[in-house]
Order: C-alpha cells, then sequence, then structure tokens
C-alpha cells in the first residue's frame, strides 16, 4: 500500500469513486477546491490517500480547527474528515494504516489534540475506540423538541438582507468564557451561508441574538441558537414559532438560560444520541482538562 497525499493523487475522479459510496458525496475536484478556497481549516493538506497499485482504496482527512482552552487560549487542534475505504478493500486494515499519518501531521504541527465527527452506530466508531478516540460529554447534550398543535405560519415578509457581522458579535460575546467551538473562522457566519450550512430565508438575527435553523416540511431544527440574555432569545424564538412548524427540535442545549426558556415554553428533553464527537489526545494532557465543562458545539460546528 501506498500513502500519498490528496493533491498528490494522479487521478482525482477517483475519489468521487471512494466517496461515493461511502458518503453519496460525488467529490469532484472543483466542489473540493471550492470547499478548501471558502473553509480555510480544510486549505492546508487536505488529507491522507491509499493506493494499491494505481488504484485509490482509502482516505483519512485532515483539517486544522481553531478552539479555545482552558490553559492555551486559542489554538489549533486538528480534525477528521472523510474517512472511507473501498468496500471491496473493507477490514483489510487500510483506514487502520492511514490514521498514524494523520496523527504524525498533526503530532509534527504541534496538536494537542485530534478531533472527529461520527455516530456510536456506525462501524467507524469501533475503529475509532481501538486507535484511542473516546466520546467526548456531549453525547450526553440535551435535545429539546416541543411539538405544537397545527398552526398557520405568519405571513412572512421577503427576507431582508443577512447582517452577518451582527451575527458574528452576538457569537463572540457569548462564547467569551466557553471552550471548544467557541471561537470560528473570519466571516464564518456569510461561508456557511455560501456553502449552504443554512438557507438566509432560515435566519433570524435581532439585535441581541440569532438563530439559524434548517426547515423542513413539518419541522424546524436549530443549528445554531445564541443570545445575549432570555428577553434576546424570547424575542428569537417567538419568530421561529411564527414559522408555524409542528415540530421545534433543539439537538444541543447548552445553555441554562435557553434550557430555562425551552422549559416554560413546554418543551419535553432527551438525553443521549447516536451522534458523537470523539477526541483523542495527542500529547500529555486530557479532554477534561483542556476543555472543562464549558465545551462549546453546536450542529453548525459538524464537520
Ligand atoms: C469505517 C471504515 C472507514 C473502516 O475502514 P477499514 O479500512 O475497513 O477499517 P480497518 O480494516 O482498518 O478496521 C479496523 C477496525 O475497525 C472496525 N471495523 C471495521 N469494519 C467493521 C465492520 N464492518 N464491522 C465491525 N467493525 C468494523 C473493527 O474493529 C476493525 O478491527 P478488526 O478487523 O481487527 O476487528 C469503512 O468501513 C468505511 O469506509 N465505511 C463507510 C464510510 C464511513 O462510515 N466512514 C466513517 C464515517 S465517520
Amino acid at each position: 500500500m501506498k500513502v500519498v497525499i490528496y493533491d498528490q493523487l494522479d487521478d482525482p475522479y477517483g475519489f468521487i469513486k471512494l466517496m461515493e459510496p461511502a458518503f453519496g458525496w460525488t467529490a469532484t475536484p472543483t466542489r473540493i477546491a471550492r470547499m478548501r478556497r471558502l473553509d480555510q481549516r480544510y486549505k492546508d493538506t487536505f488529507g491522507f490517500a491509499a493506493l494499491d497499485k494505481s488504484r485509490l482504496v482509502g482516505f483519512v482527512g485532515v483539517m486544522d480547527i481553531r478552539v479555545r482552552t482552558l490553559d492555551r487560549g486559542v489554538e489549533t487542534i486538528g480534525g477528521i474528515h472523510g474517512v472511507a475505504t473501498d468496500p471491496n478493500f473493507a477490514r483489510t486494515g487500510i483506514a487502520t494504516r492511514l490514521f498514524p499519518y494523520a496523527h504524525r501531521h498533526f503530532r509534527r504541527k504541534g496538536y494537542r489534540f485530534s478531533f472527529l465527527c461520527t455516530g456510536r452506530n456506525l462501524v467507524g466508531h469501533n475503529l475509532y475506540r481501538k486507535l484511542g478516540y473516546t466520546d467526548t460529554p456531549l453525547a450526553d447534550r440535551l435535545t429539546a423538541y416541543r411539538i405544537y398543535r397545527p398552526r398557520k405560519a405568519k405571513r412572512r415578509r421577503k427576507p431582508k438582507r443577512i447582517d452577518y457581522r451582527r451575527m458574528e458579535r452576538v457569537f463572540a460575546q457569548v462564547m467569551k468564557d466557553r471552550t471548544g467551538f467557541s471561537v470560528r473562522f473570519p466571516h464564518w457566519a456569510r461561508i456557511k451561508a455560501k456553502m449552504q450550512r443554512f438557507q438566509p430565508g432560515s435566519a433570524i438575527i435581532r439585535p441581541g441574538g440569532y438563530a439559524l435553523f434548517e426547515e423542513r416540511r413539518r419541522t424546524i431544527e436549530i443549528l445554531d441558537f445564541h443570545a445575549v440574555d432570555r428577553a434576546a432569545y424570547q424575542d428569537v424564538l417567538s419568530r421561529v414559532k411564527a414559522r408555524g412548524k409542528a415540530v421545534l427540535w433543539d439537538p444541543y442545549v447548552s445553555d441554562p438560560m435557553l434550557e430555562q426558556l425551552y422549559r416554560d415554553e413546554g418543551c419535553e428533553f432527551r438525553r443521549g444520541r447516536w451522534f458523537t464527537v470523539m477526541c483523542k489526545p495527542l500529547a500529555r494532557t486530557s479532554f477534561d482538562r483542556a476543555f472543562g465543562d464549558r465545551f462549546a458545539f453546536t450542529w453548525l460546528d459538524v464537520f
């Protein structure tokens, strides 16, 4: 097995053949190039590829993520993405052999942690545990949901221009004393919109708070909801409710103020989910020591 970095692939179209069966992702060179241009976390070495003769049989993606830690302030850590093996080569140890390349790459850059997102119901979870990753406490975070009687949506005015700056200012203010994904790259809001992580029509931005959400036929799923105080939360929530959907669903409630508001709103709560963020220390430290219990992460941070 030969290992090369993504940029050294002779046939970048082979990448589509690997990613399509794994994630249903048509990873054309143009799409990858755009993603790396827009989201600076993918800019450097995109990942390590395993070749059998000249056939692409496995991939482990690497990215650079800025986080906030208790002991170092803002620092960069490693992120793993796009882990896939050609089904014809499954369980022959390809992913196991590729991961050390990613970890060496992160250590060389001085990164203290490697993070990844996965499902506890996926075979990858076993693989990652064997490689020294453990679930972060996010797996236990509260999900709030509320089922409403059918209502009429308020007539919606044409969406105004999105004030990305205001959104970023609120985020910076509420994340001051949070660790983890509490720092985002410059102009993240505009870029996430360009990458279609949220639709401009599904954003509510008010002076003291904002919510980004996904609107399906009957459901609103919150991606990112922050506000500076309860009144600002209420202001945004009342506008989310006015969309008239039957179900409101917030999978990551981590602010006690928002939790209380949801409680007063009559929401129910659930703990535990399949989705998980895993972490492996690459230096002599631990998740708890670096991040404590104020670790920030929302649906918008999934990578
Ligand atoms: C997850 C994936 C990358 C594993 O790649 P792989 O090259 O087959 O993995 P390896 O051969 O190195 O397996 C290492 C370990 O992973 C676990 N594992 C891998 N495939 C497994 C399977 N089908 N069932 C149960 N465990 C499995 C086992 O613990 C295995 O060790 P073992 O064979 O000694 O028991 C591959 O199954 C895949 O591409 N899946 C689809 C895409 C995906 O789910 N990616 C991860 C998203 S987060």
